[in-house]
Order: C-alpha cells, then structure tokens, then sequence
C-alpha cells in the first residue's frame, strides 16, 4: 500500500475522522461531507463515532464515504488517528475500491503530528506473514491511500513525517518478520547474518561464537546453547555518528526457541516460544531504523543469541555457570535461561561507553499474568531514564508500566554454592526477581530493564496487528534513542 499526500480527495471513496461531542458524532473539521439525510442513515445504523468505529456509505451515484470514529473529544490522542487508519485499511481490505482519501484534520495539533500517526496505524494494520503459503489469500484491494492536507499546512513538514512514519513501520515489520519467522528457520546463524547484513557506513557488526565467545568469558550463554545443534552468538551491533550528543546500550535477549530444556516446558507452553527472541529482534530493528535516519546518538545493540533445547549437552538443574563480569549462577531451573544469556549481554554492555543501558526481553510468564498484552514491564531504580521510557512509549503508542525493584526480594535469588541463583520462591513476584537478578549484571550506569513477555505477541491479533508477532516496542525504543521521549523538565 502506498501512501502519498494530496490536496484534495481523488474520485473515489473518501474518510473523514469523526469524534464525540456532548454524546454526538460530529466531523473534527467542517469538511464538506455529503448531505444531512447521509448523517441521518450513519446514526440510525447506529455510527456512535466510538474509536474505532466506521460507518461506509455506499450510494448508487457519487462518492461513498467512510465516517471513522475517533471517540470522545476530551479524550483525543495521536493513538486514536492510528486507530482510525487502521480500521480504514481494514475495512477496505474486503472492498473492491483501490484508493482511499483521507482528510488530515487541521484542528487537533500540528498537522505533520496527524499525518504520522495516521500513516503509521494504516501500514501497521496492513502487515501480512504469509511466505509460507502456497496460496496466500490475496492482499485487499486498497492500493494507495492518500492523505488530504488541510489549507494551509506545510507540504514539506508533512513529508517528513511521512517518511518518519515509513521508516518506523518498517523496522517494526522487519521485527515482525524476525519473530514470525519459524525457528527451524530463525536459528542463531540466521539471526546472525541478518544482523550481518545490516553493516554499512557508521554502522558495524560483529559476532561472536565458538572461541571467540569462549574468549570473551561468555560461560552463560554457553551453558545455555550446549544443549542444542545451533551455536550460540553474542552479536554487537554499533551505529556511531561523528559528533553523538548520546550514547546508548541496548540489549535484547534472543531465544530462537524456547523448550525449556531439561526443565522442559509443556507442549502448550512452547507452541509460541519461536517469539522467545522479541527482544533481539526489537533491538536489531532499531538499527535498522538508525541506518536509514543517521540520527546524531551514538547506540550499541547486544544481542545474545540461541537455543534452549534438552540435547545431549544440555545445562542441568544444579549446573553453576559463571557469567562474564566473573560472577557464579547456580541454575536451578533451566527454563530460567533468559536472565542466564542475558547475564553475559549485560556484561558486555557494561563495559561499552555508554550512558544509559536499556535491556528488552521476553522474560518471564509472570508479566504476562500480570498485565497482559497492552503494557510492558518496565524495572529501573533511575527516575530519569523511567521519564523518558515512559515518554517514549507514551508517543509510540505504546505502553509501559512500572513494577519495583523490591530490595529485600534479592534475598530470593540467595544461592549456597554459588553467587546467585536464577530462581526465586515458586509463585512470588516472579517479573520482578527476573529484574533483579539482571541488576546484579547491569553494571553502574543508569539501566532499565522492560519485560516485554506480555506484548510480544498476540496469537489473536489487535486492531494495530494482525495475529502473531506484534513488533511491540520497536517505536519505543526508537523514539528513546532519537531523544523523541526525552524529559523537559517537568
Ligand atoms: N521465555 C520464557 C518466558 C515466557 C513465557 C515468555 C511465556 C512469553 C510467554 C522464559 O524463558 C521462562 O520460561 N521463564 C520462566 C521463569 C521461571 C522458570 C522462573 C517462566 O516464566 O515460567
Ligand atoms: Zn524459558
Ligand atoms: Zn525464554
């Protein structure tokens, strides 16, 4: 689908956004909408102008409408013109009409602001995963959606933001096709050389395996992949401009799959577990965003990389492993296999100059329990970085929610023959011992861990993804870096 910019509607159906007012759905702008009996048909069909909600007025003769609502007014935020693109494309996904015109509304902000959000909610509806079928169902007919600027706005600003919002969908559906993607065919290697694959001018790639993980102390990770045919990689990943006026660590934790190991999970339990490496993909998506932008922020992308399987060499309950920062685990459960790799990935982010190291990952079960699939888990004992996490999230879209770093909990993760172990007590705060576990890797510098377990994936799917991968927290973590969330001051 492509998306263009236009000053008037094209011949065909057009959208105009819809909001609540006094319990009434009335037009954000005066736009020229057809006649009073066309409004008259929308609420006797019951159109309420609800978020997301959309009324298709087909006439014989002229043009067909589409009224999408945007709820209450008071209410209004650029997530609900994301959502109002969404349902537009889909809609039309079933429709025989190959152009929408949408008009921009002009009083709700800065017109660049709406345009993004709308291109992005239109291309992250329009997602598909389907190169594994022989007879894919045929992609809608919508082929082009244009966006009517209001009289007045900046062409130029406009299309920047269009080129922002393309730029930003692509890195999430770059995530999505990492994590979708099978992990008989996503193996280390693989991710690997995707990763590979993205070096280039400023940006550079390296893996470690084999010795040279060896050489790097990497003990956990290693412990983690012996029980598997594919090779564990640690990957670093480093965008860095001339003058970076911000340096940053982020570290993604990347189980292709998930069975547990010898502490093997049920057959219920793994059905999903190819999306076990989210994390790496989100942090490898973002350099993918950063090529393309060639923001001034200096970041690093630590990935660790494998299986968790049962094999012949596989890590057992009451193995110790020792970590690169030099300190011992005892593993008591080896489907506690995040928080041992990404021991190792802290690490090595721990000794890059950096300022801030933010970690993402699909650790625990538990936060999935205990928010669901619209908030992340946010852990950090610095107030700064929470700020401009939750900022960030805050203008992706997308959400985060904060759980303590409990101090007296570390008492849990107490180990008789080692420094730590990587379980703490059956059934009790299990997101945040997963945090403070990471903490005792994290190194000095302010850090913040998001458990992203819960949003990862959607085997239902949402209005902003179809079912599966959900690409969650690419733009979060992309509007961090660029300073889009960045606190001013209040
Ligand atoms: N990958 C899982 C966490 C997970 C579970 C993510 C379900 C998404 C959906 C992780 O490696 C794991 O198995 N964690 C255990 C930790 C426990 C053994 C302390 C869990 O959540 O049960
Ligand atoms: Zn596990
Ligand atoms: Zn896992």
């Amino acid at each position: 689908m492509k998306i263009h910019l236009s000053s008037k509607p094209a011949p065909g159906p057009t959208a105009v956004l819809v909001w609540r007012k006094k319990g009434e759905p009335v037009p954000i702008d005066a736009v020229p909408v057809a006649d009073d009996g066309f409004w008259r048909d929308a609420r006797q069909d019951g159109f309420s102008g609800q978020r997301g909600e959309s009324f298709w007025m087909r006439r014989s003769t002229g043009t067909p409408w589409m009224l999408l609502g945007v709820g209450e007014a008071e209410e209004f935020d650029l997530q609900s013109l994301r959502l109002a693109a969404a349902t537009a494309v889909r809609r039309l996904a079933d429709a025989r009409w190959p152009a929408l015109s949408l008009w921009v509304p002009a009083s709700v902000g800065p017109v660049h602001d709406s345009v993004r959000a709308l291109a992005e909610g239109a291309r992250l509806a329009a997602y598909r995963f389907d190169r594994h079928q022989s007879a894919p169902k045929p992609a809608g007919a919508l082929r082009s959606l244009g966006l009517v600027l209001p009289a007045g706005a900046s062409r130029a600003a406009a299309e920047i933001a269009l080129q922002r919002a393309a730029i930003a969908v692509d890195a999430v559906d770059e995530a999505r096709d990492l994590i979708n993607e099978p992990a008989g065919v996503m193996t280390p290697t693989v991710f690997a050389a995707r990763a590979r694959a993205l070096t280039g001018p400023s940006l550079r790639v390296r893996v470690y395996q084999g010795k040279a993980l060896q050489r790097l102390g990497a003990g956990a990770l290693m412990a983690v992949g012996r029980g598997s045919a594919e090779p564990p990689v640690l990957i670093h990943l480093h965008y860095r401009p001339a003058r970076p006026r911000a340096r940053w660590a982020l570290v993604g934790k990347g189980v292709t799959f998930d069975s547990g190991g010898l502490s093997l999970k049920p057959a219920d339990g793994m059905m999903t577990m190819k999306y076990d490496m989210a994390g790496a993909a989100v942090v490898l998506s973002v350099f993918h965003a950063l090529r393309r932008l060639r923001p001034d922020v200096e970041v690093h992308g630590v990935t660790p990389v494998t299986e968790n399987m049962p094999g012949p060499g596989a890590y057992k309950p009451g193995d110790v492993v020792r970590a690169m920062n030099g300190k011992t685990i005892e593993v008591l459960n080896t489907d506690a296999e995040g928080r041992v790799i990404l021991a190792d990935a802290l690490s090595f982010a721990a000794r890059l100059p950096v300022d801030r190291v933010v970690d993402i990952a699909t650790l625990t079960g538990a936060a999935a329990v205990a928010l669901g699939k619209a908030y992340a888990a946010l852990m950090t004992d610095d107030a700064a970085l929470e700020r401009d996490l939750v900022s960030a999230a805050q203008s992706a879209g997308e959400k985060l929610w904060r759980l303590p770093l409990e101090r007296s909990y570390r008492d849990h993760l107490k180990s008789s023959v080692a420094d730590l172990k990587n379980i703490g007590n059956p059934g009790e705060a299990g997101t945040i011992i997963g945090g403070l576990f990471l903490k005792e890797f994290a190194g000095p510098r302010p850090w913040a861990h998001i458990d992203m377990a819960g949003v990862g994936w959607n085997g239902a799917g949402s209005p902003l993804s179809p079912p599966g991968a959900t690409g969650a927290m690419v733009r979060t973590l992309l509007s961090l870096v660029l300073g889009g969330g960045k606190s001013r001051g209040h």
